[in-house]
């Protein structure tokens, strides 16, 4: 990856940033002492161990591992290269990096994503010009007006208008020096049949850019005008576009999410934009897709509770009770609302109101409410109908990983139906038990690969070493003149430590910096996580012991070594006296370029 960021620029961003203004925007925080805590991003897990530290600028999850500084925290986020992590960091405290011209060399040496983020960025300014400054365009703004949309959505919401015919958005792509294998990729343009030659993916439609949490264009939606088939037509999945991370209208309605703590889930386009505007902001839309367990966690980070709003037609009845299973088993709760028939919130809206939405929702039962209701109504409420609605059920209780939940619905459902709290536990029972921990922590990738078999202790012993010198400082000099980072065994601990002390006489080289350095997210992963810590635990006198033990424990492996070599020797095993020296020799020598290099 060419960073063509000047380095002062990525410098600059960074000290200004907080990392804890940033993250919070995506996670919610609590703050416990120095650090604030708050359910990891990127793994499922119902107790918080997910950390940030304002002091150190980094984030670290006790669960899965994860950890790093702002920048390592958006690109894992929101699925940013480095330089766009930077940019979008910059553009939030108003550090302007300008967008140099680059020559065709730096060209190409753009990373794939940001062509194709700079490929749909043309798109939809092109699909904007045509909505609002052609004649074409007067049938699609008419088609807004009459559908209720107003200009503020519009502009908002970026809308725009592919113009009628097969080449227009791919000449114009064309002239403005975007190769079309690349237009192609990003979904904007389609290969003909006799594969000579191109055509616009979206014609004759009104266009709904969808954008990232970081503003960026990953994709587009387009609407026919009437009622042609097929209704939407989208952008094909692509390095920037995934579909199970992106919830619609996100980018500009988190903020009320976070303040009224309550996101409305929608299906569609319209659904959105029509609740948007009528002061209902706290939105996001699937897309009709399903609900994904990426999108529970993009809604976990932004509120406490969620209402999932459906259309009361079949579909949306499966849609919702598949939804709520997903939420039931990260352990959130949700409200289900289901319109009634015919409607879906757009035109609801349109016809009641807000207000009478808000009511609705406020009257909206809770998922598990919503799902023994729906059985009733399959099953119905006879001897027969209670025997099939329990085993409709079990799976879906058998799921809730929470003990107490799973016991209060059990009780819920023995109310509702009028069955023995205690028999329909007994049937749960029987189809559970195949059911794995929640989160594992041993199988966590802490280093990806297998480490070396080394003994526990030194090994700890040496985590606590690097742990030290990143939160206490004082002792750099100490541990370098021991010698013993040269003599540790786990070559990523070495490689941090070496880096610790090399970097000592840089002013101000602080922990971000050093995840910076190194370009391997496994060994960002591992500053961060020694890094974060208290501070105050450390005194000069028990680190002087640790420094004491680790060579004691060093000096002991050693003799091991030297024995068993001896031992082998006198036994006559040559191939185990070159095995043992051989591992010997390896655990000395510290690998040269061990991806240290700066970005
Ligand atoms: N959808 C799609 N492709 C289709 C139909 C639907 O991608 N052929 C997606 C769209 O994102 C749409 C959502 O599913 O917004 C919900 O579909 P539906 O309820 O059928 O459409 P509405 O959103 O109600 O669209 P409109 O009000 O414009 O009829
Ligand atoms: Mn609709």
């Amino acid at each position: 990856m060419v960073n063509y960021i000047p380095d002062e620029k990525v410098l600059e961003v960074r000290n200004r940033a907080d990392i804890l203004e940033i993250i919070s925007e995506a996670v919610r925080l609590k703050r416990t002492g120095k650090n604030h805590l708050g359910l990891c991003p990127f793994h499922t897990e119902k107790t918080p161990s997910f950390t940030v530290s304002p002091d150190k600028q980094i984030f670290h999850c006790f669960g899965c591992g994860e950890g790093g500084n702002v920048f390592s925290f958006l690109m894992k986020y929101a699925g940013l290269s480095f330089p766009e992590a930077v940019r979008q960091v910059g553009r939030r405290y108003g550090i302007n990096i300008p967008r140099r011209s680059l020559t065709p060399e730096q060209k190409k040496g753009i990373n794939q994503r940001e062509r194709l983020l700079m490929a749909n960025q043309e798109a939809k300014t092109f699909y904007q010009n045509a909505l609002m400054k052609t004649s074409a365009g007067r049938n699609a703004s008419e088609y807004l007006r009459r559908r209720g949309i107003n200009d503020v959505i519009i502009e908002t919401f970026a809308l725009g208008f592919a113009p009628d015919g097969w080449r227009a958005l791919t000449d114009h792509l064309k002239r403005a020096g975007f190769i079309s294998d690349l237009a192609r990729s990003a979904g904007l343009i389609v290969l003909n049949k006799q594969e000579n030659g191109y055509y616009d993916r979206f014609r004759n439609r009104i266009i709904f850019p969808i954008f990232d949490l970081g503003e960026q264009v990953v994709g587009f939606g387009g609407r026919i005008m009437d009622n042609g088939e097929p209704k939407y037509l989208n952008s094909p999945e692509s390095p920037v576009y995934n579909k199970r991370r992106i919830l619609y209208g996100l980018n500009r309605s988190r903020q009320a999410c976070r303040r009224s703590g309550i996101i409305h889930i929608v299906e569609g386009y319209f659904d959105l934009l029509t609740l948007y505007q009528h002061g209902i902001e706290n939105t996001a839309a699937t897309l009709g897709t399903a609900l994904t367990e990426e999108h529970i966690r993009l809604i976990k980070g932004h509120t406490e509770q969620t209402v999932l709003v459906f259309d009361a037609d079949e579909g949306g009845i499966k849609a919702a009770l598949r939804s709520c299973n997903l939420f039931l088993q990260a352990g959130i709760d949700a409200r289900v609302l289901v319109l009634p028939d015919g409607h879906d919130p757009d035109s609801f809206v349109r016809e009641f109101g807000a207000d009478a939405f808000k009511s609705a929702v406020e009257k909206a039962p809770g998922m598990i409410g919503f799902i023994f209701d729906s059985a009733v109504d399959q099953f119905g409420l006879s001897i027969e109908g209670k025997i099939r609605i329990i085993s409709h059920l079990q799976p879906v209780l058998a799921d809730i990983n929470d003990p107490i939940a799973r016991s209060l619905y059990i009780r819920e459902l023995a109310d509702r139906i009028g069955v023995a709290e205690h028999a329909i536990q007994e049937k749960i029972r029987q189809s559970s038990g195949k059911k794995g921990p929640d989160f594992d922590p041993d199988t966590r990738p802490a280093s990806g690969k297998k480490r070396e078999a080394i003994t526990g202790r030194a090994y700890k012993l040496e985590k606590l070493i690097v742990a030290m010198l990143l939160q206490y400082p004082d002792m750099i000099p100490d541990v370098e003149q021991s010698g013993i980072i040269n003599r540790f065994s786990d070559q990523q601990l070495r490689t941090v430590g070496q880096q610790v002390i090399k970097n000592k006489q840089i002013p101000g080289v602080r922990v971000p910096d050093l995840i910076e350095m190194t370009n391997d997210p496994d060994l960002k992963r591992t500053i961060a996580s020694l890094a974060m810590g208290d501070d105050d635990r450390w005194s000069r006198k028990g680190c002087l012991q640790l420094i004491t033990q680790y060579q004691n424990i060093s000096d002991t492996r050693r003799h091991h070594f030297i024995e068993g070599i001896k031992d082998a020797e006198a036994a006559g095993d040559h191939k185990k006296v070159a095995q043992l020296q051989q591992q010997w020799a390896m655990k000395q020598k510290p690998k040269k370029h061990e991806a240290v290099g700066m970005e």
